[in-house]
């Protein structure tokens, strides 16, 4: 039988189950994918926990994950574009982390065969979130742009796509991660308490444009050191987004299969770089979402769906 990622109540990692699944059929425009990986986004674990339950609640036994890549295993009438065995990623609502997955054409797009499966599924989530934002703040050559917690999974997309504008880069992280910046060409400063100083002395002709992957007052550092509200994004501060009228572009704003497809072209030909920290078998999910809920990461956790090369951390 097919398997799938669901939980019936809400709660801890404890809850989360691999379920038997029916193998869906593929209706009128629609494709069925055979997922290979199947990204993890911090967003999951809220819904798990019933924190959103008021405004997106679940519908138990629920499904789990949004981002995934595969190979299409069945087209149905009228669904043009796609052909069984074409190598694919796309977005498919709390219903990703499972073997099978029923998608329209519009929410896929075709994996460049130089991608990995791992990177390939991280890019209509993390990726398209990363997009919008830089998008929303519109880096120019020459500014100066910080993103906040930019070794993680958003972050370390969003840091790359302002440099491949020509901003000059300042990206927060713990010191641990600051080797691993650097070499994608960011400057590293640590966040936490004394942020805005370190930042004004990391950019003393200031900071042109912030975009926030984390919260956490990130928006009223930004605020305090000048910068306009028009050329600040934040991703996880709904209240700062009242409070000072920031940006607030994510994933819904960036759900293209066009855009998804010009992120793949860019990490296929080595401008975008897509870290990969762990990858964990399906059964484990729990704790690929224990790890992920520690917030400490370099880049994507993914789930193999089913087992495939790649050259880091399986665990
Ligand atoms: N609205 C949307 O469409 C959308 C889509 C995707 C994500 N999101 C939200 O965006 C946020 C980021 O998602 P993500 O997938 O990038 O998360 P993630 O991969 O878990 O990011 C973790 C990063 O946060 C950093 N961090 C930990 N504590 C910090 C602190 N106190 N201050 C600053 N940075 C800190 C860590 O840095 P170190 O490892 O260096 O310590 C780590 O690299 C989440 O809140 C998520 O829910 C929203």
């Amino acid at each position: 039988m097919p398997r799938a990622v669901r939980f019936s109540r809400y709660g801890g990692p404890e809850v989360l189950e691999i379920a038997e699944a029916e193998r869906p059929q593929a209706g009128h425009g629609q494709v069925v994918v055979d997922v290979v990986a199947a990204a993890l986004n911090p967003g999951e674990i809220g819904i798990r926990e019933g924190v959103f339950a008021a405004v997106w609640p679940a519908r138990f036994p629920e499904g789990q994950g949004n981002d995934f890549a595969g190979r299409v295993a069945e087209v149905g009438d009228g669904a043009t574009g796609f052909a069984p065995g074409d190598e694919v990623l796309g977005f498919a609502p709390r219903a990703a982390q499972a073997d099978f997955v029923v998608a329209g054409p519009g929410a896929l797009t075709a994996k460049p065969a130089g991608l990995g499966w791992a990177e390939a599924a991280s890019i209509a989530g993390a990726g398209a979130t990363a997009w919008a934002g830089v998008a929303a703040v519109d880096p120019r050559p020459g500014e100066t742009v910080v993103v906040s917690a930019a070794a993680g999974g958003v972050g370390v997309i969003t840091a790359q796509l302002a440099k491949l504008r020509g901003a000059r880069v300042i990206g927060t992280a713990s010191e641990g991660n600051f080797g691993f910046l650097r070499d994608l060409g960011i400057h590293p400063v640590a966040y936490g308490p004394g942020l805005a100083e370190r930042l004004r002395a990391a950019a003393p002709q200031g900071v042109d444009a912030y975009l926030d992957t984390f919260g956490a007052g990130n928006v009223s550092t930004a605020i305090e050191l000048g910068v306009r509200p028009a050329r600040i994004n934040t991703i996880a501060d709904g209240r700062a987004v009242q409070r000072y009228g920031v940006h607030s572009a994510a994933q819904e704003q960036a759900d293209e299969p066009e855009i998804w497809a010009e992120l793949a072209a860019l990490a296929a030909g080595g401008e975008l770089t897509i870290p990969v920290a762990a990858i964990y078998p399906m059964e484990r999910v729990r704790e690929a979402y224990q790890d992920l809920g520690t917030r400490h990461v370099r880049g994507k956790r993914v789930l193999a769906i089913k087992p495939f090369d790649h050259e880091g951390d399986h665990r």
